[in-house]
């Protein structure tokens, strides 16, 4: 049967790629990564997994409207159906949001609505809540403000550090996403 093709969005190292293409049923391909910064190791991983990777330089473009048409024109030629945004750096402009309603999902570290944005881990440790933890969602215009799909708390211990927070937050999604994306899709 054939799968569903989806798209990777990703700027930095890549963790979260990585837990999707080693989860062992995923129901659909992930047939492109598009990065928006040509050193992030993220790129290594795709090659390593055989998957063609889009590199752009947001900077080398006018507007957000036109390196976006750029990457709608390469996700249709892969024929991607679903985007997900695992550690993706750049506001999604209207081109994409438009072209897949309802079809790009993003994974936070934090249970939102608390602490979106940027170094949303920093922010939970400097607020000294003892819980934070991972959400799934909907991408919309705001910043990490869209429909939830899933979450799962994490504890903060006193004897955390920002970094083992971190990597508990990180085991989390990396088991989290690919379990979602799965449900998500044989839902839709
Ligand atoms: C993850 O913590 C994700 O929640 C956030 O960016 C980070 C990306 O990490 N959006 P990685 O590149 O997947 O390791």
């Amino acid at each position: 049967m054939k799968k569903i093709n989806a798209a990777v969005f990703a700027s930095g190292s890549g963790s979260n790629f990585e837990a999707i293409m080693e989860f062992d049923d995923l129901i659909c391909d992930i047939v492109v990564l598009v990065c928006d910064n040509p050193g992030a190791p993220v790129l290594e991983k795709a090659e390593r997994y055989g998957v063609p990777s889009v590199v752009f330089n947001a900077k080398e473009y006018s507007s957000k409207a036109n390196y976006e048409t750029l990457l709608v024109r390469e996700l249709r030629e892969h024929g991607v159906e679903w985007i997900f945004l695992a550690g993706y750096m750049r506001i999604v402009g209207n081109t994409l949001l438009s072209t897949y309603e309802n079809r790009i999902v993003n994974i936070h570290p934090s249970l939102l609505p608390s602490f979106p944005g940027k170094d949303a881990i920093g922010q939970a440790y400097q607020a000294g809540v003892d819980e934070t933890g991972v959400t799934v969602h909907f991408i919309d215009e705001g910043i990490d403000t869209g429909p939830i799909i899933s979450q799962e708390p994490v504890q903060v211990n006193p004897e955390d550090t920002k970094q083992t927070l971190k990597e508990r937050i990180q085991q989390v999604e990396h088991r989290l996403y690919p379990v979602t994306i799965n449900q998500l899709l044989r839902n839709s």
